[in-house]
């Protein structure tokens, strides 16, 4: 029987946490490639978005955002899952940088922000930070998309990582910024998500 490595480190909020995971190879959240969901919508997108990945772990959406001639940035606060991604994606890695979501100025304005394990990365105890800044870095009718881990369990939301939210929590976190588009269950879940894992499309609202 295998047993599940144990780390030092224990707060999410803290990059050694990522750190230590991603230098063990240890990424039970890492899909190995881009969503059926996203490569959709970029086949129906009307034109290129430029986008921001928060949280990109290894950034295989990157890579296909930037084939696909979108403007993509990649962003990670750890530098051990900056260079996995760079190791990774080769010559896309260049759209990868070392930056906390908290900290980061885009260099312009952007269409996208796009979601895939980094709300439930994170402690719920940051939710309201992490929503509040998608609204700040995106205009009005800006699109924030990707994927909600949800379970109707308020208590399991607290055993994370991933922390998954109740669609009424994410609904009250995101409806005073964003209206919802579209939403649907993701096509090809990873295990760790599977049946509890919701493709979101979200428009920032005029304050
Ligand atoms: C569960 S992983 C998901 C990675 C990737 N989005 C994916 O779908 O595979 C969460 C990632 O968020 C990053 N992260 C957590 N807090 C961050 C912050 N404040 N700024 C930037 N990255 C952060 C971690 O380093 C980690 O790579």
């Amino acid at each position: 029987m295998s047993t599940l490595p144990t780390f030092p480190g224990k707060d999410p909020t803290q990059a050694e946490f990522w750190n230590q995971r991603f230098a063990a190879q240890f990424m039970p959240w890492d899909k190995g490639g881009v969503p059926q969901d996203l490569q959709e919508f970029v086949r129906l997108a009307k034109q290129p978005m430029a986008t921001l990945i928060p949280g990109c772990g290894i950034g295989y959406e990157a890579a296909f955002l930037a084939q696909s001639g979108w403007d993509v940035t990649a962003i990670d606060f750890s530098p051990a899952a900056v260079a996995s991604a760079r190791a990774a994606i080769g010559e896309w890695g260049k759209h990868v940088i070392e930056a906390d979501f908290f900290q980061y100025q885009p260099a312009q304005r952007l269409d996208l922000i796009y979601e895939r394990a980094f709300l439930c990365a994170l402690p719920p105890a940051m939710r309201s930070a992490i929503a509040r800044r998608w609204a700040a870095l995106l205009p009005a009718g800006g699109i924030l998309a990707g994927f909600f881990f949800l379970d109707e369990c308020a208590e399991r939301s607290l055993k994370g990582p991933p922390f998954s939210i109740t669609a009424a929590d994410l609904q009250a976190l995101l409806l005073p910024y964003f209206e919802l588009q579209e939403q649907r269950a993701a096509s090809d879940s990873i295990p760790v998500f599977v049946g509890k894992e919701s493709w979101q499309v979200w428009r920032r609202r005029s304050d």
